[in-house]
């Protein structure tokens, strides 16, 4: 085992602050790699007055002499990646060699977002009683349709394409008949696809992005062989992995730590530390059921206080209570070894807390175990035990000992429920409010 290795997941449904705590760990790291989803996430990294919102490229980039690798199971939006790093170089950012893009990656073309579009649309205008509109809420990134071609195999482009134009041309020939038929039937009022515009203006992202475009696989197996310490960043989160998540309100990719090996093409034994990022209560975005959903003044406190709306796409999102059970599923199969708790700050001044523990089902039994599936997690009620609030501000807190005690005690319960470490609390934006285990060391 690598000791060396960390990956770092959501625990939740995503923004839990994973990209501060990314760009904490970058540091003790030299090789950053990216192994799911898309421009469907965000990450917004402060480094002193400078705010960086990053959507594809690994946040490792802000670093000097790290390496900084999209492995293949990401889907890649090839013009959406160059103007990430146009901007990142007109602010004196340095891309070059240190970022590599796996030629296996697959593309994300525009016909994939007219599709995700046009799918939610169509699904938007289906209700049903118990459950809403049947629209995922998607990030409308063209995440879902890309994955499903890349499923689909013969409708499928690969960063590695983008760089044969013959090839390029002949399968756009074949694709944009097909989507175009496809688009039409799901009442999209275009004009039909234009293959050889579309193959000149990709060919022509796909030669940009030459020098980066490379395999992977064996590039990190050598990193690995160095001796080099990796850092895996999970995007989106684990309730949204497409197998283990809240089905089918989720996203299309394993953003649990089971899709590291698949998106990288690393054995799993190469990580030795996963450290699951959990905010200190829950949000969502877009459509599924949330069992500890506030839907009151203390949720829209928590996100204001918690500036909750989205990085991707500015969506207001959906608050509530920590849910301990969710949380504790999402451990079990990332292979968690110690948790980051993030955004305690935002709870200073809530008179009462509550952690769900385990959810009441339609039988009346309740269970302490999660319900991967959107229909059946619906019909569960949230069991809560409830824990004294504080008031102080903790935001120049220096270490856990110095929180108010009812801040310890909530952390303390936590750890105590989900039988694992805190080994570090946000409390605060900046990269410096983030209490470390080391100055936890006295925590008794
Ligand atoms: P998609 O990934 O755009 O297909 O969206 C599927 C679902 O995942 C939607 O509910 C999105 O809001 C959600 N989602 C995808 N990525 C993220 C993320 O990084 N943070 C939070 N929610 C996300």
């Amino acid at each position: 085992m690598n000791t060396h290795a960390t990956a770092v997941v959501g625990l939740q449904w995503g923004d839990e602050g994973k990209g501060k705590i990314v760009d904490l760990l970058t540091s003790r790291h030299d090789v950053i790699v990216r192994y799911n989803g898309g421009a469907n996430a965000g990450h917004s990294v402060q480094v002193g007055s400078e705010r960086y919102a990053l959507h594809l490229v690994p946040s490792g980039i802000l670093h000097p002499d790290k390496i900084c690798v999209i492995g293949n199971g990401v889907v890649v939006d090839p013009e959406k990646l160059l103007q990430e790093i146009d901007g990142l170089r007109q602010r004196g950012i340095e891309v070059g060699s240190n970022l590599l893009i796996s030629d296996r990656a697959h593309v994300v073309m525009p016909y994939h977002k007219e599709q995700d579009a046009a799918l939610e649309d169509f699904m938007a205008g289906i209700t049903r009683d118990d459950a809403g509109s049947l629209a995922i809420g998607t990030t409308r990134r063209g995440i879902g349709p890309a994955y499903g071609d890349k499923v689909d195999r013969s409708t499928a482009i690969r960063m590695g394409d983008l760089l044969d134009a013959a090839y390029l041309r002949e399968r756009l020939h074949v694709i944009c008949g097909l989507r175009t038929r496809e688009l039409k039937a799901l009442g999209v009022q275009a004009p039909p696809l234009d293959p050889e515009a579309l193959a000149k203006r990709f060919g022509e992202a796909g030669e940009r992005l030459r020098p980066h475009i490379t395999d992977t696989v064996y590039g990190l197996h050598d990193a690995v062989k160095a001796g080099k310490r990796m850092l895996f960043e999970g995007a989106n989160a684990s309730l949204l992995d497409i197998d283990h998540g809240t089905y089918p309100y989720v996203t299309s990719s394993n953003c649990s730590t089971l899709g590291i090996p698949a998106g990288t093409g690393l054995p799993m034994r190469n990580i030795g530390r996963v450290l699951g990022i959990m905010k200190a209560y829950s949000t969502r975005v877009g459509g599924g059921p949330f069992p500890t959903e506030l839907l009151d003044a203390i949720g829209d406190g928590i996100r204001t206080r918690g500036r909750e709306f989205g990085t991707t796409t500015g969506r207001p999102r959906r608050v509530g209570w920590l849910d301990l059970v969710a949380v504790r599923y999402a451990c079990m199969i990332c292979g968690t070894t110690g948790i980051a708790c993030t955004l305690l700050d935002v709870l200073s001044g809530v008179d009462e807390l509550k952690i769900c523990t385990g959810y009441r089902l339609p039988d009346g039994r309740v269970s302490d175990r999660f319900i991967p599936d959107a229909h059946r997690l619906t019909d569960a009620t949230a069991v809560y035990e409830t824990l004294p609030g504080w008031s102080e501000p903790i935001r120049d807190a220096s270490d856990r000992k110095a929180l108010p005690e009812n801040a310890r005690r909530y952390l303390d319960r936590i750890e105590a429920l989900l039988q694992l470490p805190i080994e570090m609390v946000g409390v605060g934006p900046d990269r410096r409010q983030t209490l470390e285990a080391a100055s936890m060391a006295s925590h008794a």
